[in-house]
């Protein structure tokens, strides 16, 4: 595999979450793959789970991992063509993404939208820069409209979890007090798609996900009709995509309660906001399977970086 950046790069999921389930069993096997081997992070936002899984993923794989807090630390990154750099950046992704393939073998970006230019967020400006101009393998670890660990932690954690063939999976929109991105939303739709679940959206009037990834995914505006029979309810929160970027109305009534999911896991991608998101009672609770499902972003990043590593083999 030369680049994880979409959940389409997943060849065959029910074989990747094999594949996971196995390597989960005994994480250390591979430790000789990754040797001498470097991993560069470089983190455009903030992070807890996929900054230190995807480190912790590869040392499970022998590799070394290098890890940047762009925006803090590193020159301010141009990328726009062409552009008279006599601003704030000091340095062109051509000569930064050519250095740092010198320095890593294999590198990984977070880089989230802006929320307010839906055009450059949907061109992926910053990730696909990075695979334009590197000329080593690239990983996403969430962009402007994806997060594909995410994605496929979800999808591998749904298969641990589900005690029927064909689960009914529900990802339900849920308030926040900030605009936040549609990348996680957008990546579990992806992801369902693929797999063999009766799955479902739930969100108010006015924050519909892209109609490109949603496609014949049934949309539900009323979450109680939504939330009938599930057995998997995955809560996240994303501002509208048709008011680009928008806090349309609060929608607190949407908030995950006890009594809304009945029998159902609890799912969330975390950071979560208590009793804003979700109430405490649901999280305090067995029906919570969220810190199990954290627990396999290891595995998904692990996968990811064991399958491009092989091309070295
Ligand atoms: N779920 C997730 O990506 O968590 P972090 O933002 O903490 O990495």
């Amino acid at each position: 595999m030369k680049k994880y950046t979409h959940i389409n790069d997943i060849d065959d999921i029910h074989s990747w979450i094999e594949e996971a389930k196995e390597l989960k069993k005994n994480p250390l096997k591979d430790l000789q793959l990754g040797k001498n081997k470097i991993l560069g992070l470089f983190f455009f936002n903030s992070s807890l789970r996929t900054r230190l899984s995807t480190q912790k993923a590869a040392f499970n794989l022998g590799m070394n991992p290098i890890v940047m807090n762009v925006s803090g630390d590193a020159w301010g990154i141009e990328f726009g063509d062409g552009t008279i750099m006599n601003g704030t950046t000091a340095e062109h992704i051509k000569e930064a993404a050519a250095v740092v393939s010198q320095y890593c073998d294999i590198i990984a970006v977070r880089a989230f939208p802006t929320l307010t230019d839906k055009e450059k967020d949907e061109s992926e400006q910053v990730l696909e820069s990075f695979v334009k101009f590197a000329s080593v393998p690239i990983i996403s670890m969430e962009s402007a409209t994806s997060h594909p660990l995410q994605g496929f932690t979800d999808a591998l954690t749904i298969s641990e979890f589900s005690t029927k063939k064909k689960p009914k999976v529900v990802l339900s929109w849920a308030p926040h007090i900030k605009a936040l991105p549609h990348a996680v939303g957008n990546s579990f739709v992806e992801a369902m798609q693929k797999m063999e679940v009766e799955f479902v959206i739930a969100n108010p009037e006015g924050y519909d996900l892209n109609p490109e990834i949603t496609k014949d995914t049934r949309i539900f505006h009323n979450q109680e009709e939504a939330f009938k029979d599930a057995d998997f309810v995955y809560a996240k929160n994303w501002s509208s995509y048709e008011d680009y970027g928008k806090v349309l109305k609060t929608h607190s009534d949407w908030m995950i309660t006890k009594n809304k999911i009945g029998t159902a896991k609890f799912m969330h991608c975390l950071p979560v906001r208590r009793n804003v998101v979700v109430e405490d009672a649901v999280l305090d609770s067995d029906s919570s399977i969220a810190i199990a499902q954290a627990n396999n972003r290891t595995f998904a990043a692990q996968l990811v970086l064991k399958k491009i590593l092989k091309q070295w083999v």
